[in-house]
């Protein structure tokens, strides 16, 4: 039996929601990784440290007795975004990072950044207080197309960007193209990437097998095999530049399967499976440590978690869906699948 122990993982990037599909979510993440960052893609959205400290509370009230799990805050950064509260939120301990959501680029984006000339005073404010900017790197005129946005946001908005802050720390988020490896290898020390499950598994002609996809539509959306290959030697690489964001974004089922669907893989449930079969296809699982569970905490500046888990092959059937009470369903990563993985 094919064992493999490792400190236990973080992930860098995950949506919670709120309320009820909150508390159907949370226990998900919460029983396999020590941290996680928290994104704040609420309606309304979370802009403040007093609205982040709030929902952090909400949270840990979501995390299933006996279980260890701290919920990293990030704050949603909007044109009038106070760059005193955002750095006060950052000494107190309150917030993590701050998100970048250029406007209208995905779920719950309205209030994002219209350019970043309009956020410049909070973005010194995080260089000089050494507070990462976490980003959604996709441009959103209409007239590019959906699979260059992420490209043409590396040359119009982040290239520019990171030579306007050069003490900035940038992540990268959900890296979905070799262009996007290539900014994050190009300022290493000063940036990293996360990767998502769906973006090592699939290319984008998973979207359209035998019929559409509606579970795998997510944004930045799955791209063509060569970016997937791109992305699954950075993750493998072992040079702690990319780490572990699963991206798990829990929408109600029927709000996936219908005339006009929301963005987002739920993957909470089944993520480190996800991954550990991607690093055992890439003959990588030496390395699989370094990208789930000590690049994150090094870039952050945080301690590694301490306790280690175990995991081994060992397959076993995935649920078809988890469910929301009184709200339906969610239909999570290989769901009615089966996994290769399961913990000990
Ligand atoms: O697919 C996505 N879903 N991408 C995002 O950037 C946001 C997320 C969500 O909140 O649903
Ligand atoms: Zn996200």
């Amino acid at each position: 039996m094919t064992r493999l122990t490792f400190h236990r993982p973080d992930d860098w990037h995950v949506h919670f929601r709120d309320g009820d599909p909150m508390r159907a979510v949370v226990p998900f993440t919460a029983r396999a990784f020590g941290r996680a960052i928290v994104m704040p893609n609420l309606t309304p959205p979370v802009t403040t440290t007093a609205l982040a400290a709030a929902y952090r509370e909400r949270i840990l009230a979501a995390v299933p007795e006996g279980v260890t799990f701290t919920p990293l805050m990030t704050a949603y950064l909007t044109d009038g975004s106070d760059p005193a509260d955002i750095v006060a939120g950052h000494a107190d301990g309150v917030l993590t990072a701050v998100k970048l959501y250029p406007a209208h680029a995905t779920t719950n984006s309205q209030f994002g950044v219209t350019s970043i000339a309009a956020v410049r005073p909070v973005l010194a404010a995080m260089e000089k207080a050494g507070m990462p900017l976490l980003i959604h790197g996709e441009v959103t005129r209409a007239e590019v197309d959906v699979f260059d946005r992420e490209a043409r946001f590396v040359e119009e908005v982040l290239l520019p960007l990171l030579a306007d802050f050069p003490g900035l720390k940038v992540v990268l988020e959900h890296v979905t193209t070799a262009e996007g490896v290539a900014v994050v290898k190009a300022h290493a020390g000063r940036m990293a990437g996360t990767i998502t499950p769906q973006h090592l598994l699939y290319d984008r002609n998973a979207l359209f097998k035998g019929g559409i996809r509606p579970h795998l539509y997510c944004l930045p959306i799955l791209k063509r095999s060569t970016h997937k290959l791109a992305l699954r030697a950075a993750a493998t690489a072992g040079d702690g530049l990319f780490f572990l964001g699963t991206d798990t974004a829990p929408h109600l089922k029927h709000t996936k399967e219908t005339a006009c669907g929301c963005a987002g893989v739920f993957s909470a449930p089944t993520a480190i499976e996800a991954y550990l079969s991607v690093f055992e296809e890439e003959g990588a699982l030496d390395r699989f440590e370094i990208f789930a569970s000590l690049a994150g905490p090094a870039f952050y500046g945080l301690p590694v978690n301490p306790e280690r888990v175990t995991w081994e092959k060992r397959s076993r059937p995935v649920a078809e869906a988890i469910e929301v009470p009184g709200a339906g369903e969610i239909v999570p990563l290989f769901g009615g699948e089966t996994v290769a993985w399961s913990p000990v």
